[in-house]
C-alpha cells in the first residue's frame, strides 16, 4: 500500500516572526492550517498511511493539531528529523516508516488546488522509480527545472538554471519507490549544506532508472513566505461557498461569498464583501473585504480590512485601512486619536515589516 510523507520540518525563516511562535505549516489559509489540506489531499487519493517529518520548531503543536489523525480519517506516525539538513534528509529519515513501500512525499507548506488523485494513479505498477509533479512557470530560473523526453520520461533535472532547458518546474510533491533512499545514500551535501532532493533524483536518473513526470493543471502554491500566504489564502478563498453560522446584526449587508462560523457577531452598519472566512468567536464592526480571512476570537471595531490574513486572538481598532497584512496571533492595532503624544507606538518581534 503506498504511504504519504508529508515534510512539517524546517526552519521557516523567510516567514519569521510568524514562526517564532509555531511552525509555518500550521499558519492557517482561510482558516485552516496548510498541513491540513495535504493530509486531506492523501486521504482523498486513498493514501491514510502518513508519516509527518517533525523539526526543531516547536513540534509539538504539529502533534497537538494533527492527533492520531483519526479526526481526518488517517493513521499518522511522527517521524523526528531534528535539524533540517535538506529535504533528502528528511525523506531517508521517513525510510523505516515507508518500509518498502512506494510513497508520495509532499513539503507540508505547499496548496494544489487539483488534489493529487491523477498525480498517484497508476505509479504502484508502472516500472517507474519516481514520478514527479511539475508546473509550467513563468519564470523557472528560481525552481528546479525539469528537462522531458518526447514521452514525458525525465532525462535531466537542475536546480536554479540560469539558462532553463524548459518552464517546467518541480512542484514539491513527489512520487518514490524504495531504491530513492540507496540515491540518497550516494549524495553529498550541496553548497548550502543540504541534502538535496533534486541531486537524489538526478542520482537515480544517472543510474539508469526512469523517472515519470506529470504535469499539473490549475494553481499550486508554496506558502515559503508573506507574500505567498497571501496569495495562497486568496487562491483558497476563491472556492469556499457561503455558510453563516454565527449572527448578523440588522442591517448588516452581505456580499459575495462569506463564512462566518459559530459565535461570531457581525455588528450593525457592517459590510462584509466576500470572498471572506471569518472564524468561531469573533465580534467585527466595520468593512471586511475581499480576500481576508479572520481568524477565531477577533474583535474588529470600527476598521476597515482586506486582501488579509488575521490569524487569531486580536483586537483591530484602525482609522487607516488595513490591506495585505498578515497580522499573527494575539496582536493588538489600535488608533486612538484623543492621546497624546500624537504618534504611532509599536511592540513588534524581529523581521517584522510595518509599511505606514
Ligand atoms: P523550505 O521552505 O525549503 O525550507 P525552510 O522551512 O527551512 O524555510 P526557510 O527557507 O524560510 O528557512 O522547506 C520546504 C518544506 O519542507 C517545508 O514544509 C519544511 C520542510 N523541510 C523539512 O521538513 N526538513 C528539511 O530539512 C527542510 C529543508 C525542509
Amino acid at each position: 500500500m503506498m504511504k504519504g510523507v508529508i515534510l512539517s520540518g524546517g526552519h521557516g525563516t523567510r516567514l519569521r516572526p510568524l514562526t517564532h511562535t509555531g511552525p509555518k505549516q500550521l499558519i492557517p489559509i482561510a482558516n485552516k492550517p496548510v498541513l491540513f489540506y495535504a493530509i486531506e489531499d492523501l486521504r482523498d487519493a486513498g493514501i491514510t498511511d502518513i508519516g509527518i517529518i517533525l523539526g526543531t520548531n516547536m513540534p509539538n503543536k504539529i502533534k497537538d493539531a494533527l492527533g492520531d489523525g483519526s479526526r481526518f480519517g488517517v493513521n499518522i506516525t511522527y517521524i523526528m528529523q531534528g535539524e533540517p539538513k535538506g529535504l533528502a534528509h528528511a525523506a531517508k529519515t521517513a525510510q523505516e516508516f515507508v518500509d518498502g513501500d512506494s510513497f508520495v512525499m509532499y513539503l507540508g507548506d505547499n496548496i494544489l488546488k487539483s488534489g493529487i488523485e491523477e498525480f498517484v494513479k497508476g505509479f504502484d505498477e508502472s516500472n517507474f522509480s519516481s514520478r514527479l509533479l511539475l508546473q509550467s512557470v513563468e519564470d523557472p530560473r528560481q525552481f528546479g527545472v525539469a528537462e522531458l523526453d518526447d514521452n514525458g520520461k525525465i532525462i535531466n533535472l537542475v536546480e536554479k538554471p540560469k539558462e532553463p532547458k524548459s518552464n517546467l518546474a518541480l512542484v514539491g510533491i513527489y512520487l518514490f519507490k524504495n531504491n530513492i533512499f540507496d540515491a540518497i545514500d550516494k549524495i553529498k551535501p550541496s553548497w548550502r549544506g543540504e541534502l538535496e532532493i533534486t541531486d537524489a533524483i538526478q542520482q537515480l536518473i544517472d543510474d539508469n532508472y526512469d523517472v515519470d513526470s506529470f504535469v499539473v493543471e490549475g494553481w499550486w502554491k508554496d506558502t515559503g513566505k508573506p507574500e505567498d500566504v497571501l496569495d495562497a489564502n486568496q487562491l483558497i478563498l476563491e472556492t469556499i461557498s457561503t455558510d453563516i453560522k454565527g449572527e448578523l446584526e440588522d442591517d448588516v449587508r452581505i456580499k459575495g461569498r462569506v463564512v462566518v462560523d459559530e459565535g461570531t457577531i457581525i455588528r450593525s452598519g457592517s459590510l462584509i464583501k466576500g470572498p471572506v472566512s471569518i472564524g468561531k468567536n469573533c465580534d467585527i464592526k466595520g468593512y471586511v473585504g475581499p480576500y481576508t480571512s479572520i481568524g477565531d476570537n477577533t474583535k474588529i471595531i470600527e476598521s476597515e480590512i482586506d486582501s488579509s490574513i488575521v490569524i487569531g486572538d486580536s483586537y483591530i481598532r484602525s482609522d487607516k485601512r488595513i490591506t495585505e497584512s498578515l497580522i499573527g496571533q494575539n496582536t493588538k492595532i489600535t488608533t486612538d486619536k484623543d492621546a497624546y503624544p500624537k504618534g504611532r507606538s509599536f511592540v513588534i518581534g524581529e523581521n517584522s515589516e510595518v509599511k505606514l
